[in-house]
């Protein structure tokens, strides 16, 4: 199959239209990163997907809706919790998980009782999405195990061949995927951390918020798997990543020693006199977010084969950095 990479004009965006009508694959930017796009009401467009990025089938898609009715069709019911947080946060990088209605299928849902809902915040998706008046399912739109596409070349690299049109956006200005936050159950739990914090889900809702547990360690065959998501490996280079929890000069020092690429941050690359790839600003965890998906695909492009990490914050989008980092690196930290 031949794929198109294309600006958006009104042409391409009425073509990305008739590919999803006759439940077809497309790529597509969102705020947060390209996903992989198709009709979320159809089993056999949904299962396009998860073989064109090769996905295991037990783990469940997110529907991406363009406004409020969408959000009663695909949601079995809407508490007050959920309307309060998408009053606030979207359009935007948070992800809502409900019970479903009977509209989506098994396939999105891989046997759950619950669906994923986003409204994402970009004028091409929206577009699409409100002129097919179909609500799309979509991952990111990388191979199976690879870092999310934060840009339509990557997406490229990973599927071309495998579906027949991205369309180019630029760059995702969030760099990671959307928060994930289960109001499915008796407590809002979230699952995955993203640019929107516990800290403010909490604020809106006048309540505690959980952290599941797989976020910031790496869960045992006997825990309890909730969110599928998080026992896939993930987000993994060819590169072998591990995270050095230490002070500047020990991390230098260590990435020195062992000859090992340095994992970074801006201030501490001119310090460093060795290979390094920056992911963002010291202190800075939304810069670290934006650059985090890019600088680990640089890894493999300049060949290397074992970096350290200098260790990001863990709070606020911090945690989203970390959660992303810590499955790269497949769990290797190192405290010095
Ligand atoms: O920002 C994003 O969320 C991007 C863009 C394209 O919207 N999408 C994305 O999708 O990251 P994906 O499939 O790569 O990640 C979805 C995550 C997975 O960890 C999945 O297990 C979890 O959300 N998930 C989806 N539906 C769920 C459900 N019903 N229950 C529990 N976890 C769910
Ligand atoms: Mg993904």
């Amino acid at each position: 199959m031949e794929t198109l990479l294309a600006k958006p004009s009104q042409d391409i965006v009425d073509r990305a239209c008739e590919y999803i009508n006759n439940k077809q694959v497309v790529a597509l930017p969102t705020e947060t990163v390209y996903g992989l796009f198709a009709d979320a009401t159809s089993s056999c467009a949904c299962e396009e997907i998860f073989k064109a990025k090769e996905r295991p089938m037990d783990n469940p898609l997110i529907v991406h809706i363009c406004n409020y009715n969408m959000l009663t069709e695909v949601a079995a019911e809407i508490p007050e919790d959920a309307l309060k947080l998408a009053d606030v946060f979207w359009p935007g990088p948070l992800t809502i998980i409900l019970k479903k209605s009977d509209i989506i299928p098994d396939a999105i849902s891989a046997g759950l009782d619950t669906v994923g809902i986003r409204m994402p915040q970009n004028p091409v998706i929206l577009e699409i999405i409100s002129k097919t008046g179909l609500p799309l399912a979509g991952p990111s739109a990388n191979r199976s195990g690879r870092p999310s596409p934060t840009n339509a070349q990557y997406v490229y690299d990973d599927l071309k061949g495998r579906i027949p049109l991205i369309i180019d956006g630029g760059s995702c200005k969030v760099g990671v995927e959307s928060t994930v936050l289960s109001l499915a159950g008796d407590t809002p739990v979230i699952f995955r951390p993203g640019y929107v914090t516990q800290k403010q889900i909490s604020e809106v809702l006048g309540k505690q918020v959980l952290l599941s547990k797989g976020i910031t360690e790496e869960l045992s065959a006997e825990d309890k798997v909730l969110s599928p998501g998080l026992k896939h490996r993930h987000y993994a280079p060819k590169c072998e990543v591990t995270i050095i929890n230490a002070s500047f000069e020990k991390y230098r020092e260590k990435v020195l020693q062992d000859g090992a690429v340095a994992f970074c941050f801006e201030e501490y690359a001119d310090k460093i006199d060795g290979q390094c790839v920056v992911y963002g600003r010291k202190g800075d965890s939304a810069s670290q977010a934006a650059n985090l998906f890019t600088a680990l695909r640089k890894l493999d492009e300049i060949g290397a084969n074992k970096a350290y990490a200098a260790m990001p914050d863990m709070d606020d989008v911090g945690l989203a950095v970390y959660n992303r980092l810590l499955r790269s690196a497949e769990f290797r930290v190192v405290n010095l």
